[in-house]
């Protein structure tokens, strides 16, 4: 026998004492008080606390039975909770059922974590068990705000007059950055497709053929190192637009964040987003994706030190590199002890050769190498660094970018270790005027820094023989607090200046036939003007949902192993499936 339900655990309250209702869920923890027995019944939206009495025995010695995660259904009657029993936390939290009937649907084992927020079980057991760990309020509610932003998102673009459209996920081998997952194909022997990276090229080809503006909430699968923000499997916002230039993309996508944060969080967003070029931000901050939430800007030493007689500082600007520092507030009392723990992590950490300071102590500044520089080159440091009393100069020497990177590192655990993060906002900006090459000194040749399909700003254009390396391209990346969360571009749509670029990144003729060649041509048949940009949805809701790592915001994640734990994937096959597909696979050595 069942019923059917007339509420969900999550919405009764006093407006509802003495109807009759029908609740189905999962039983939470049981509290057995000899003659009452109290059940905290949950679905997805609530709990209710139902209390099974002695009046009817049969009924009393069934639920005797419920034990944690039995699927129900309770039939009952609403009534007041005892006054000491209220609970304000919870919508229902002045009502419980006082039930008058009970089928179980379903008995379950002890699950291996309780169901609960806030539990101290590993990581690996949630994601081998995560239909579980999915029952969890917390992990619950993040994915019912992942469900609202794809209603928003898809809304707002409907609103805009774009196209959805689906591309393929089976399509050809053409790596973007990172290496590709192949899927082999059995009919065609020996051959592979590739799953997408993105669907670059696919959304250029739409704007050739007159789509306009197009959008999709799109799978992309990626084959590289995994971290916290980074999953092999992974959804992007994806966009392309026609007769359009910067301003249009960044224009749209403000109004997509904010109405995005405003509809899913309640959270008002201001708008336009501010913007910096790439080499600002490098100067600035270390980082082409600054955290904007506290200060600690750079301070370049390397004039006030050009020609010192302490070698590390003149000899590092005599070879292009620089001296440069932030300034720590409040830190100038930092004990002997605690300074050499901090360099020995800086030098680990960030590959930094060492760390030199300036104490503004009391009694004046006290420099680390002090002995070395002249009185006049630490007053004109400290004068630069802005440094007040009480507050703590560091300083790092070595070749560009990499001090740069360095000392953004170390701005970070500044940052960190010393609460100047404003936690409650959310600070958006642009990174533009990317480099458009990036030398790979391993491979000795150029990598599009965002890839090959960038349009080099229009006045550049003449270097792109000359001085390749100083190209600047029409990229941009959209960060909010420290994280990319999108980037983009206005593309190339001109053949000749696509093949160029192809030529400039070491592909012949032939290999940009076979790999673009279809792109190529499409060129050939009239190409509009086009830009466009792709968003991290999962990082977005992570910013959203506060969330630690990327896990906690996708229904079935792969670990940092790029494994799945609950279903054991990827996993070994039948030698009959491989055969069909025509693969035979090699031993590993020593195997
Ligand atoms: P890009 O490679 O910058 O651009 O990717 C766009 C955004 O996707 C997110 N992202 C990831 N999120 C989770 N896990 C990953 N492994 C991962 N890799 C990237 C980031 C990133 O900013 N086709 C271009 C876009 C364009 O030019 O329009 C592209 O894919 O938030």
């Amino acid at each position: 026998m069942a019923f059917k339900r007339t509420h969900t655990c999550g919405e009764l309250t006093a407006a509802h004492l003495e109807e009759e209702v029908i609740l189905n869920g999962w039983v939470g923890p049981r509290r057995d008080l000899g003659g009452l027995i109290f059940i905290d019944l949950r679905d997805r939206y609530g709990i209710t606390q139902v209390v099974f009495t002695e009046t009817d025995e049969e009924l009393h010695r069934k639920a005797e039975q419920l034990r944690a995660e039995y699927v129900v259904c309770v039939k009952g009657k609403v009534i007041p909770r005892g006054e000491e029993n209220i609970n304000p936390n919870l919508v229902t939290g002045e009502i419980e059922i006082e039930a008058t009937s009970l089928v179980i649907y379903s008995e379950a084992e002890t699950p291996p974590f309780e169901i609960k927020d806030g539990i101290p079980t590993n990581e690996e057991t949630r994601l081998r068990y995560r239909y579980l760990d999915l029952r969890r309020p917390e992990i619950q509610q993040k994915l019912m705000l992942r469900s609202k932003a794809y209603q928003v998102i898809h809304s707002y673009y409907q609103d805009h007059n774009f196209a959805e459209v689906e591309t393929p996920v089976l399509m050809k081998s053409t790596p973007e950055g990172a290496r590709d997952y192949l899927v082999p194909s059995r009919v065609n022997e020996g051959k592979f497709f590739a799953l997408p990276q993105s669907p670059q090229t696919y959304k250029q080809l739409l704007m050739v053929s007159g789509f306009d503006r197009y959008f999709q909430i799109v799978k992309c699968f990626r084959d590289e190192d995994l971290r916290a923000d980074r999953q092999p499997e992974f959804t992007q916002i994806d966009v392309e637009m026609s007769f359009v230039n910067e301003d249009d993309v960044y224009a749209h996508h403000e109004g997509l964040m904010k109405k995005l944060f405003k509809e899913t969080i309640g959270e008002e967003i201001k708008t336009p987003f501010p913007r910096m070029t790439y080499e600002q931000a490098m100067n600035t901050y270390g980082s082409d994706k600054p955290d904007t939430r506290f200060g600690l800007e750079f301070v370049d030493f390397s004039e006030i030190v050009r020609g010192a007689e302490f070698k590390v500082f003149s000899g590092t600007v005599e070879s292009g590199g620089a001296v440069v520092g932030i300034t720590v507030p409040g830190q100038g009392e930092i004990g002997r002890g605690a300074i050499d723990r901090l360099t020995d992590r800086v030098k680990k950490e960030t590959g930094a050769g060492g760390l030199i300071y300036i104490k503004m102590q009391e009694d004046g500044p006290l420099c680390s190498v002090a002995k070395f520089l002249t009185d006049d080159i630490v007053t004109k440091m400290v004068d630069a660094s802005g440094a007040k009393k009480g507050d703590l100069v560091l300083i790092l020497a070595g070749p560009k970018p990499s001090v740069l990177e360095q000392l953004g590192q170390l701005r970070l655990m500044m940052g960190k270790e010393h609460s100047l993060i404003d936690e409650s906002a959310y600070n958006f900006l642009w990174v533009t005027e990317f480099p458009l090459l990036e030398w790979d000194e391993e491979t000795r040749r150029y990598h599009a820094m965002h890839h090959p399909f960038t349009s080099p700003k229009e006045e550049d254009m003449d270097k792109l023989d000359s001085d390749p390396a100083s190209v600047k391209a029409r990229a941009y990346d959209l960060v909010l607090n420290g994280s990319e969360i999108g980037g983009g571009s206005i593309r190339i749509h001109n053949r000749e200046v696509q093949q160029k670029m192809f030529e400039l990144l070491g592909i012949g003729e032939k290999e940009a036939e076979e790999k673009f060649g279809f792109l190529l041509s499409a060129f050939k048949y009239g190409a509009p003007p086009h830009g466009g940009i792709a968003l991290g949805l999962d990082r977005i809701i992570m910013l959203l949902t506060g969330a630690q790592s990327l896990r906690d915001v996708i229904a079935f994640p792969k670990n940092q192993k790029a494994q799945s734990l609950m279903d054991n994937s990827p996993d070994v096959v039948d030698k009959a499936q491989l055969d069909e597909l025509h693969i035979s696979l090699k031993k590993k050595p020593g195997a």
